[in-house]
């Protein structure tokens, strides 16, 4: 998809479509002779504005385009950046739906996070996840080029713009690593997709191999590995800016199970196919580390991703078993198939004896965050409530909608095992905060955020503005999280 930010007058733009937001206020002013066309449309109750709408019209009089799409935003008075984003995904499918490839949009909104939210919205909204069908036609399927139509923008504009499409590209990466299957998408893939990546952008990839692992105590996560014939890794990414701010060196950790069948405490067949989304978090931090790279903010970053798959089999691991962390701590693993935890704990160990001052780790974690929350808001859990109100900003500037749980130490009872320092699992009564608990055994005392994104890295079903499938949800968040780390 070709982009392109252009400051003449709308009536010049030329393009097969020129989007337009339609808000409930009152039909929108182009100030070409179209403006009667859309009044019609508007008198006729055809284009009232309300959000989900489209009215394509042909042949705007006055302007270069083609037609016109008028896609409804609700009401104009609360319009945000994370409206625009989605108004201008909405616009880009339904035009490619019927061919409409060369197009352009009217932000309907001023400023540089805007400009930036449409360009983003755009790219996203174009993402398929169909790189395994042969359809020869499918690029056809697929808008052309893009242009954002913003008269006389500021000179800021093109910084803006630039960085929305790392932004939306970056994204677009790490959910073409999550829609992968688990059959491609081994842990050994995603390393070499860790390294392919990072050699493009520059940034500096390691990564440690079970032999590694075993020597520097990593029992937690191997005991996870073992019931595959996948060997496990764990990816690490380095970014060093030129003048690093000495205070600050930020771990992004991701959960990177390429599959998980549950091991011996086996999944249910229905929807097990859906499991090779668990390593959506490894795929957000790979996905944010390619856009810190080209955005180069003034921290030190360093992502880790405990790649795994997680099978049951004669060499699996069994319920009871009781393996030893990286951090000396014994756990009994009382259920195979809270593996994440297991992977996650022996990163976040590591992640501190390299030095990491503050942590954050997005992971699927529970199917209990998707009954707490649904498919709407990721999870946050924290030990520091100054660094996860950073978070949380963040991502409400970035439309990424974020909701804290509690973690009060009374959660820690069910944390209690008879042979080992604690167990896995809790009891069935909220299982996404005793799952963070666990986690929070291991990262404290450094400032930690935990994401559990269950619910929202994956879509069941297609929305006007993206594709059924992978969401790559934290990917803008943490890039706007280290961009805006002093
Ligand atoms: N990957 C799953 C969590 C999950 C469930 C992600 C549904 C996406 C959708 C995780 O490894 C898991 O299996 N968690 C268990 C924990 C339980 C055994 C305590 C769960 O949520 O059922
Ligand atoms: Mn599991
Ligand atoms: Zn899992």
């Amino acid at each position: 998809m070709q982009t392109r930010l252009d400051r003449s007058p709308i009536a010049a733009i030329a393009c097969d479509a020129l989007i337009i937001p339609a808000f409930e206020e009152g039909a929108p002013v182009t100030g070409a002779a179209c403006d009667e066309q859309i009044a019609a449309a508007h008198g006729s109750g055809e284009c009232s504005g309300k959000e989900g709408e489209f009215v394509l019209l042909h042949g705007p009089r006055g302007l270069a385009a083609g037609r016109l799409l008028l896609v409804g935003c609700g009401k104009q008075a609360l319009f945000t950046a994370a409206d625009l984003r989605r108004a201008a995904g909405a616009g880009a499918r339904h035009l490619k739906d019927k061919s409409i490839r060369n197009i352009a949009l009217v932000p309907g909104l001023s400023g540089a996070a805007a400009v930036s939210a449409a360009v983003e919205g755009a790219i996203l909204g174009d993402y398929e996840p169909d790189r395994l069908k042969t359809d020869p036609d499918k690029s056809k399927k697929r808008v052309e080029s893009f242009i954002l139509a913003v008269p006389g923008a500021p000179p800021e504009a093109d910084a803006a713009f630039d960085r929305g499409i790392i932004l939306a590209e970056s994204q677009n990466f790490s959910r073409g690593l999550v829609n992968e299957p688990g059959n491609l998408m081994t842990p050994n893939e995603l390393a070499s997709q860790a390294r392919m990546m990072s050699a493009e952008a520059g940034l500096e990839c390691e990564v440690l191999d079970r032999e590694r692992m075993q020597q520097l105590g990593m029992g937690s996560l191997l005991g996870v590995a073992i019931g595959s014939a996948e060997p496990p890794v764990l990816i690490i990414v380095r970014y060093r800016p030129e003048k690093a701010s000495a205070a600050t060196h930020l771990a992004l950790v991701g959960k990177g199970v390429t599959f998980d069948t549950g091991g011996v405490s086996i999944k249910p067949a229905d929807g097990m196919e859906k499991m090779k989304y668990d390593m959506a978090g490894g795929a957000a931090v790979l996905g944010a580390m390619r856009a810190i790279v080209k955005l180069k903010p003034s921290i030190a970053v360093t992502a880790l991703v405990p790649a795994v798959e997680n099978m049951s089999g004669s060499r699996a691991q069994r319920p009871g078993d009781i393996v030893t962390s990286l951090n000396g701590k014994t756990v009994e693993v009382l259920n195979t198939d809270a593996e994440g935890r297991l992977i996650l704990i022996d990163a976040i160990t590591y992640a501190q004896r390299l030095g990491c001052t503050h942590m954050v780790d997005a992971a699927t974690l529970t199917g209990a965050i998707v009954v707490a929350l649904g498919h709407v808001h990721v999870g946050a859990f924290t030990n520091n409530q100054e660094m996860l109100d950073r978070v949380l900003r963040t991502a409400r500037a970035e439309g990424e909608k974020m909701w804290q749980m509690p973690l009060d130490d009374e959660y820690k009872e069910q944390l209690k095992s008879a042979f080992a320092d604690l167990p896995n699992i809790g009891t069935r009564w909220g299982g996404s905060i005793t799952a963070a608990y666990f986690l929070k055994e291991f990262a404290d005392p450094t400032p930690w955020v935990h994401l559990d994104i269950a619910g929202t890295a994956w879509l069941d079903e297609c929305k006007p503005h993206m594709a059924k499938g992978p969401t790559g949800v934290c990917v803008r968040t943490f890039t706007e999280l280290a961009l805006g780390w002093q």
